[in-house]
């Protein structure tokens, strides 16, 4: 699998800043994408992998370990060792700058409090999602979907070697990655909880339901999410509420990030399988929506969904600028323009609506209003300037 264009993109924030963080869920291809850097750069690399016993020895003084190197520095697995960051921040702060560090995680900065404070304005964030719609061919689309997009479960030799390793990829992270990280939540439980939600994908959040629904204060549900969230497992897409008085819903949709895990979770081997689940519409509006995202090329804290108390709705909005688009998704083949799109277009003065379905076209519905093949979705909607 070819990921270049996430190397490139991360050499040049190490060119413009002293630390950058590569971040992303476990598994995701972070090493992988670190080691590729390394390859490719001229000049000195020094890694360090916090996983391993003697590596962390070498860096049981941090400022003495790290302060003589030159070139870049790796730090693979910095969540288990938070207490690096602070001293980060001395040697990014040093002029000349004598090193660079590229660090490598796998739960975002607000799971490790000590990392956004002591880094602040000297940090650049990389998140490395799951295999996209746009680093596949069109062919592997459905394949994409059924797998989801971590390289090893994507490149399984078959659809249940493919499930085995997305199983057993649950199982470790709630057994060693959870504890490891300091989560409030016991295995089994942690396990459970994540099955649950994976029948609340694609809906909007209620703590107070989820709670009931799995036994524990509605608390515990925010505990237990942020850390989900926090470890890039699950994904909460806000709503948009700067309008007119008009009674919106301000609650969350929840969404679990990766399709393959949501289909594990679901006991979901096969496309046939996939097809009779009651939950597929909402697996597949999820992954139409992240194939959205990435035909736009749509940044963090650009995507919300909308809804009215009365009733009105929209799948997704992504808001740049002056720019405001709209997208909703059906699985169907022959989409139509219902009232609540016309609202939606009108309330939140949308420049375009895109009808995104399950066809083989692209095609006007109404003015502002198109029907998107979804598995068009990257030659037909452009890209946001
Ligand atoms: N571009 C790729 N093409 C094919 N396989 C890949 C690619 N990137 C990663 N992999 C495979 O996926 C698995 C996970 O990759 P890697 O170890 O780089 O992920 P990671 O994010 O560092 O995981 P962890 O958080 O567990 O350390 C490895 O088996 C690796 O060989
Ligand atoms: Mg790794």
């Amino acid at each position: 699998m070819d990921r270049s264009a996430h190397v490139k993109a991360v050499e040049a924030r190490l060119r413009e800043h002293p630390v950058v963080a590569l971040l992303g869920a476990r598994q995701v291809g972070k090493t992988t994408l670190a080691g590729e850097l390394a390859r490719r750069r001229k000049g000195v690399v020094t890694r360090f992998d916090l996983e391993r016993p003697e590596d962390l020895r070498r860096l049981s003084d941090p400022i003495l370990g790290l302060e003589h190197l030159r070139g870049l520095v790796v730090l693979d697995e910095v969540q288990r060792l938070p207490e690096i960051f602070p001293v980060l921040r001395v040697l990014a702060d040093r002029r000349p700058l004598r090193a660079r560090f590229l660090v490598l995680g796998s739960a975002a900065p607000e799971l490790l409090r000590q990392s956004s404070e002591s880094l602040a304005g000297r940090v650049a964030h990389y998140q490395l999602d799951p295999i996209g719609v746009d680093e596949v061919k069109a062919e592997a689309l459905g394949r994409l979907w059924l797998r989801g997009g971590f390289p090893r479960a994507l490149l399984a030799r078959s659809e249940r070697a493919s499930h085995e390793w997305r199983d057993e990829f649950v199982r470790a992270f709630v057994e060693r990655d959870l504890p490891q990280l300091g989560a409030p939540m016991p295995p089994a439980a942690a396990h459970r909880f994540w099955a649950m939600l994976a029948h609340y994908h694609g809906q909007v959040l209620s703590y107070s339901e989820l709670g009931r629904a799995f036994g524990v204060s509605d608390v515990t549900v925010r505990r237990w999410l942020d850390v989900l969230v926090g470890t890039f497992m699950v994904r909460l897409l806000p709503p948009w509420h700067a309008n007119l008085g008009k009674r919106l819903v301000k609650a969350p949709k929840l969404y679990l990030t990766d399709s393959g895990i949501l289909h594990s979770l679901l006991g979901v081997v096969r496309h046939e399988e996939l097809e009779r689940h009651p939950r597929v519409g909402a697996s597949w509006e999820g992954f139409a929506l992240r194939a959205v995202e990435r035909a736009l090329g749509a940044r963090r804290g650009e995507s919300y969904f909308w809804a009215t108390h009365a009733g009105a709705e929209l799948d997704l909005l992504v808001v740049r600028g002056r720019t405001r688009r709209g997208f909703e998704v059906k699985r169907t083949t022959s989409p139509t323009v219902t009232k609540s799109m016309r609202i939606a277009l009108e309330d939140l003065g949308l420049s375009s609506l895109d009808v995104v379905h399950a066809g083989r076209e692209t095609f006007p519905l109404a003015p502002r209003i198109r029907a998107v093949a979804a598995r068009r979705a990257l030659l037909d909607i452009s890209p946001l300037r």
